[in-house]
């Protein structure tokens, strides 16, 4: 059957209704029940935020962003847990254990997510729904931060909105996650 022209798999299904035979329960459906949790991973430096180059990455703090979220995912009948650290292996023990409490993803890898292939090869083991946000645009910035070893292990990249790449993420893994629920 042809996809309806108005059928969008991202969209509130309040203001785009899921065409019939479509199954797409939605954190904004009366079908969608479980309460998720999503792990909300901040790579290296991102402990700075608020005072880190503002002029790229806003003086929105790391803290000021989890309360964001956690207000934001209550609407959304989910849950968060935000951790960052500067170490590679934490955030390679970290997606291990999403991996096995099957967690989904929100990972923001800083300057690893440019190099680690260990970040990676863990995204790729723990098989679970990623999306990879960065506040800049790193695409209209230095050529090195155009490659990303974590794209290819995720659903999707939102970056260069500042903080709110971080709520529109959110929203994505909601969508993501409701729609594989
Ligand atoms: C960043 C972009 C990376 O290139 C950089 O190394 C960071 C932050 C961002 O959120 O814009 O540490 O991930």
């Amino acid at each position: 059957t042809a996809t309806p022209l108005n059928f969008d798999p991202g969209a509130r299904r309040d203001r785009f209704p899921t065409p019939i035979g479509v199954r797409h329960p939605t954190p904004f459906s009366s079908s969608y029940r479980r309460s998720v949790k999503i792990l909300y991973l901040n790579g290296p430096n991102l402990n700075l935020l608020g005072t880190r180059q503002p002029e790229i990455y806003g003086r929105t703090t790391l803290a000021d962003i989890e309360a964001h979220l956690t207000e934001v995912a209550k609407q959304h009948g989910a849950t968060i847990k935000l951790r960052q650290s500067n170490h590679e292996g934490d955030l390679v023990s970290w997606i291990q254990e999403a991996g096995l409490a099957g967690e989904p993803i929100v990972l923001n890898a800083g300057a690893y997510t440019h190099t680690s292939i260990a970040i990676h090869d863990a995204l790729r083991a723990a098989e679970r729904p990623v999306v990879e946000v960065h506040l800049s645009n790193v695409f209209a910035r230095e050529s090195f931060r155009h490659h990303s070893y974590v794209s290819p292990a995720a659903a999707g990249v939102i970056c260069g909105f500042g903080a709110n790449s971080y709520a529109l993420a959110l929203e994505a893994i909601c969508d993501l996650v409701g729609s594989r629920g």
